[in-house]
């Protein structure tokens, strides 16, 4: 079964903002790097593909297309969704937490989106290390950066926020996940190997012509509030009904370029 926070439908949803959202100057600053040919690309944490619908069009001439995913009804869609008369794929089901520097080998590039802030700082330790053993640079997208900006703005804002922060970085299955800290843990993480390091900025930024996706958005921000701050269920019913009333967001994320010496 698909992960809930994974839906098809909710990737669906936030595709349009993602592709938006993403930083492509540091696609730009990646490029000309990658010359062999075709370019073997490997998604980590593909869900239905949409780094790769983003990505293949940046990138130049023929690709292969690894894609990972634990869940194997979201690795069917994006293994379907990705075609083209230059790119080939494959999918890979399984944890991806394991991978190595030996797994990578061959591997032109490494990239991931809405993935970073769901692992441990172990495991995104041992993610740049395979990356950087193995020589392949790696480009982290939309990871969470803890920082929603409401327009119009409420005083219960920074309470929901900060409890949904809190949230994020909650401990599941006795993993303690990153949140917010992610892109924080990544860039000492590869700095730390010596790689060089470059972070840019990629916002939702959510108006009216994304309503749909604003909704689902502050009724998933609320409900994880909620979990984590109990004290926030009276109040949450009144504040999502005057924030689904309208309001604009603009909803902070961070994308990274690692590159290691070899690259
Ligand atoms: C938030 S979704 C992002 C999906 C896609 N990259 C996108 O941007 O639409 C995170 C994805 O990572 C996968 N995932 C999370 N942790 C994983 C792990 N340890 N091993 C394999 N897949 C994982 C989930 O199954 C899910 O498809």
């Amino acid at each position: 079964m698909t992960t809930p926070g994974f839906a098809p439908e909710w990737l669906a949803l936030r595709e349009r903002a993602d592709a938006e959202a993403r930083a492509a100057g540091l696609v730009e600053e990646l490029r000309p790097t990658l010359n062999r040919t075709p370019l073997v690309v490997r998604d980590l944490g593909c869900g239905t593909g949409s780094m790769g619908r983003w990505l293949t069009g940046r990138l130049d001439g023929p690709q292969h297309w690894v894609l990972h995913d634990r869940d194997p009804r979201l690795l069917s869609l994006a293994g379907a969704a990705m075609t083209g008369p230059s790119t080939t794929v494959e999918t890979r089901e399984g944890d991806l937490t394991a991978l190595t520097a030996h797994d990578l080998e061959g591997t032109s590039l490494v990239t991931a989106s809405a993935l970073l802030d769901l692992l441990t700082a172990d495991e995104v330790n041992r993610l740049a290390a395979a990356c950087v053993e193995a020589g392949v640079p790696a480009l982290f997208t939309l990871s969470v950066a803890g920082k929603v900006e409401l327009d119009p703005t409420e005083a219960l804002d920074a309470e929901f926020e900060a409890a949904f922060n809190a949230h994020q970085r909650r401990v599941v299955d006795g993993r303690r996940l990153l949140g917010p800290d992610a892109v924080e843990a990544a860039v000492a993480a590869f700095e730390g190997l010596g790689a060089t390091v470059t972070t840019a900025s990629s916002p939702w930024r959510l108006a009216a012509d994304q309503a749909a996706l604003t909704a689902e958005w502050l009724r998933g921000w609320v409900d994880a509030a909620c979990e984590q701050e109990p004290a926030l269920v009276t109040e949450a019913p009144a504040y999502l009904r005057r924030r689904l009333g309208g309001v604009n967001a603009v909803v902070a994320h961070t994308d990274l370029l690692a590159m290691s010496r070899a690259d």
